[in-house]
């Protein structure tokens, strides 16, 4: 069986990577390393101990992308490239748009071109908008706040027409909650460009001494302790989500959506003492205002992955902040030397 990954060269892409190498499919990866590096898919094959093929290419190159469904025998798709920074999105619209969604419109119509049909696509939470009430269910109403959660909400709707188009389609769309953690062995993990936009490398890049403090956004939400709650999931047990998706399209027609998160919530102050444990040293922050277009609450609940992929996450958050931590910590410039 070989899987086309796109943007396999990023964080989830990689740690998905290494999980299908270890369960035996072959894989081919494209990315335009936009926003990654080529070394972290040579230390995918050192931590597996077996190769992949990379094509560096952009999904906007027709030409390019065609060239490996010509070269490759292809059975399925895993769709995470794109670009994911919420407030770039806003001021830089119409990349996101172009980049997002026409780069998945050449790759679905290469597919169908070559028949191949089964796709897994990297939605987000972040359809779910402000959610009314938590813990969060597929079914709950879709709305979205900015560009970037604008194109993630019509590629589902664009994969949902192509599905009733043509019936040969198998398309399972993942909604991700909050990524976070590093594979055991330290040698790959998150590696975001200048300064992190997301939590979690913010505290480990202020705990390695990169950045002086960690700024809470908000400390007045109607939380426990009053800053936000997500649903933190292990980027290990996010990457064997896909590899159930996969078996699901195996036996299954038409287009199922999955939350993929651990059902459980942490604020930002639970999160900082936690890694404070981890780290052994005080990290240190300050109270800011909220971010704006930020939500008080959001989490999943996991039970339609449970029920019908056989999907649970398994670890939990101590894990979580020792296996980011481990990352940042040997590697406190990422992939650069
Ligand atoms: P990432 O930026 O690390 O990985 C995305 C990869 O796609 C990068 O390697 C980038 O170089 C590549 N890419 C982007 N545009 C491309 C193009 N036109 N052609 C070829 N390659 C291209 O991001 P990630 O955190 O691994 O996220 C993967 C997917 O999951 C994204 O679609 C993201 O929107 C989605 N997602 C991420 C999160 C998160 O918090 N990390 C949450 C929800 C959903
Ligand atoms: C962000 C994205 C969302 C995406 C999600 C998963 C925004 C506005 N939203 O959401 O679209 O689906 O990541 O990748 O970027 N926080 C701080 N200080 C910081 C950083 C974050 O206090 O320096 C707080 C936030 O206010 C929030 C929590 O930490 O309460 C998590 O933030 P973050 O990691 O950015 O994720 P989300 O806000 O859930």
């Amino acid at each position: 069986m070989a899987v086309l990954v796109t943007g396999g060269a990023g964080y989830i892409g990689n740690h998905t990577c290494v999980e299908l190498l270890n369960e035996g499919y072959d894989v081919i990866v494209i990315d335009n390393l936009s926003n990654s590096s080529e070394k972290s898919l040579k230390r995918v094959e050192e931590i597996t101990g077996k190769k992949l093929t990379f094509y560096k290419a952009d999904l906007l190159d027709r030409e390019a992308v065609e060239n490996i469904f010509r070269n490759e025998k292809i059975d399925s798709v895993i769709h995470f490239a794109g670009l994911k920074a919420v407030g770039e999105s806003v001021s830089r619209p119409l990349e996101y748009y172009y980049n997002n969604i026409t780069g998945t419109l050449v790759l679905c119509d290469i597919m169908r071109k070559y028949g191949v049909t089964d796709l897994v696509f990297s939605s987000s939470a972040t359809v779910y908008g402000n959610p009314k009430t938590v813990p969060i269910k597929e079914d709950f109403p879709l709305s979205v706040t900015n560009p970037y959660g604008r194109t993630k909400l019509m590629i589902e709707e664009i994969l949902r027409d192509l599905y009733v188009s043509d019936n040969t389609w198998n398309i399972v769309l993942l909604r991700y909650f909050n990524p976070v953690g590093a594979h055991k062995s330290g040698r790959i993990g998150e590696d975001p460009r200048g300064i992190p936009n997301n939590l979690v490398p913010y505290i480990t890049q202020v705990a390695v001494g990169k950045l002086d403090f960690l700024g809470v956004f908000g400390n007045d939400y109607d939380t426990p302790d009053g800053t936000g709650v997500r649903d933190y999931i292990h980027v290990v047990d996010l990457a064997k989500g896909h590899l159930k998706a996969l078996e699901k399209l195996k036996e299954s027609k038409g287009v199922l959506t999955y939350n993929l998160g651990t059902g459980k919530g942490y604020s930002v102050m639970e999160m900082l003492k936690s890694f404070e444990k981890v780290c052994q040293k005080p990290i240190k922050y300050k109270i800011m205002p909220r971010r704006p277009g930020d939500i008080a609450t959001c989490y999943a609940d996991p039970t339609k992955a449970r029920e019908e992929l056989g999907w649970v996450a398994e670890k939990g958050l101590p894990e979580m902040c020792e296996d980011s931590w481990r990352w940042q910590k040997n590697n406190p410039n990422g992939y650069e030397e």
